[in-house]
């Protein structure tokens, strides 16, 4: 039986490598233009970091991670997420040293072992950012609206930022007792997952799915209602920041992420176009995380979107540029001798910057222009014995059916400046 790829990963072929192409340079272009620096950190880590950093009591780490042990008896994860590993290099670096704040995106595949499903894989990519070593309010909302202005410059339409503060260990303790004691009498008709999460984190009870603990939860205290003074003054300048800059929020009480390291101000970006899995974009703040994992105390926030649903919604909302033409020439060579020639004219030609192609499966003159139409070609460059012979090339212009000649002595340079002229 042939082979198959994993379950809940992707083959990604020519014409769609290109959307993602397309999706890519869009990112590195609004990063450039936010002054933030690619950094690029291992696929695996030591299985601790995520434990550590993500959270013992997260679906992620209890049940998602592709976790093995190396040859040297070493606990390795595959990473499930940019956050903890990009930490790590902070301390492991000593980027803390350099000026702050450290303003930094990556993009590349992650892994968990989740159900696939539609928009959930089990390897999916992510874009993400972070900035570390920055308190301010207004770094959220920088960070908020390179999100937003990525989505206005692909066209995206129908978004929603839901916003929520998530508090700091100081009111978290706050809620988390009002919390309990809300819960307290129907604590047995929560699901067993969060039973266990009472205990342990009752915070994310209010984040399960199961419509059972939804219905309990409902009108359960959140963290909004305890939040210190601190936290309150925080938010409230984030949200007036995000009015002033035009982003469409909306305060989202109930938003709890699924990642244990957020402080503050969390939110997510949402389009119902792409079905369940909604969320484009998730993120926030995490003044924790860098302390945490043994470096010195550090505010953060990022935010990451995975990458397939943003092309979800680009599909489903119509919004990829039209194919670039990739081929300027195709030279046709008819015979050995002409073959020979038309070979070295198409590397000199190559080596210029002129995007020329020549057939490969020795096919017919009116197969090879059927091609050259087909690729989108502008000129077709016919060299046959008889041309040969004749030291010309026949230069033809596949939009007009125009036929010139050129000395072959000139022709090299003749393509060169019509291609410079966009001709
Ligand atoms: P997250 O919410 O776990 O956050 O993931 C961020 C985004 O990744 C989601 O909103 C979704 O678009 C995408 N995503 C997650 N899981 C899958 C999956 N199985 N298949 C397809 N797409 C998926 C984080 O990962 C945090 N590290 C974000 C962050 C950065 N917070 C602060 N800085």
């Amino acid at each position: 039986m042939a082979i198959q790829r994993p379950k809940g990963t992707q083959d990604l072929l020519p014409g769609t490598v290109e959307q993602w192409q397309y999706l890519e340079e869009t990112i590195r272009k609004v990063c450039r233009d936010y002054g933030y620096e690619e950094i690029r950190t291992p696929i695996f880590e030591a299985t601790e970091l995520f434990q550590r950093g993500v959270g013992q009591t997260t679906d992620i780490v209890k049940k998602e991670m592709y976790t093995f042990l190396d040859k040297g008896d070493r606990s390795m994860t595959l990473r499930p997420e940019g956050t903890a590993s990009v930490c790590r290099a902070y301390v492991e670096d000593k980027l803390y040293g350099q000026s702050q704040p450290v303003k930094l995106y990556y993009s590349g595949p992650m892994f968990r072992y989740e159900r696939p499903q539609s928009g959930r894989f089990r390897q999916f990519h992510q874009f993400g950012v972070e900035v570390l070593g920055a308190d301010q309010p207004i770094v959220d909302a920088e960070v908020i609206c390179l999100v937003w202005d990525l989505y206005q410059r692909l066209g995206l339409k129908g978004l929603e930022v839901h916003l929520n503060s998530v508090g700091c260990p100081t009111c978290r303790a706050a809620h988390r007792e009002q919390l309990q004691r809300f819960l307290t009498t129907r604590k047995s008709e929560l699901c067993q997952d969060c039973q266990e999460r009472y205990e342990r984190n009752p915070l994310r009870i209010l984040d399960c799915k199961n419509p059972n603990c939804q219905a309990v939860t409902e009108g359960a205290p959140t963290t909004l209602d305890t939040l210190c003074d601190d936290c309150r003054s925080h938010f409230e300048k984030v949200l007036s920041l995000l009015s002033g800059a035009g982003v469409a929020y909306r305060v989202d009480p109930r938003l709890v992420r699924g990642l244990d390291y957020y402080t503050k101000t969390a939110f997510e970006v949402m389009v119902e176009e792409i079905g369940a899995q909604s969320a484009i974009c998730g993120g926030g703040r995490y003044d924790g995380l860098v302390e945490e994992i043994g470096g010195p105390a550090t505010p953060g926030i990022g935010f990451a979107m995975g990458l397939e649903r943003v092309l979800a919604a680009l599909q489903v909302q119509g919004k990829f540029p039209d194919p670039k033409p990739k081929l300027f020439a195709m030279l046709i060579a008819l015979g050995d001798k002409a073959q020979n020639e038309g070979f070295t004219m198409m590397n000199a030609l190559r080596g210029k910057g002129v995007p020329v192609r020549m057939d490969l499966l020795g096919r017919s003159l009116k197969a090879q222009l059927k091609a050259a139409n087909r690729e989108g070609a502008e000129f077709a460059l016919i060299l046959g014995e008889e041309e040969l012979e004749r030291q010309v090339l026949l230069l033809r212009d596949l939009n007009s059916g125009e036929q010139t000649e050129v000395p072959l002595s000139k022709a090299i340079e003749v393509i060169y400046m019509k291609h410079r002229r966009g001709v």
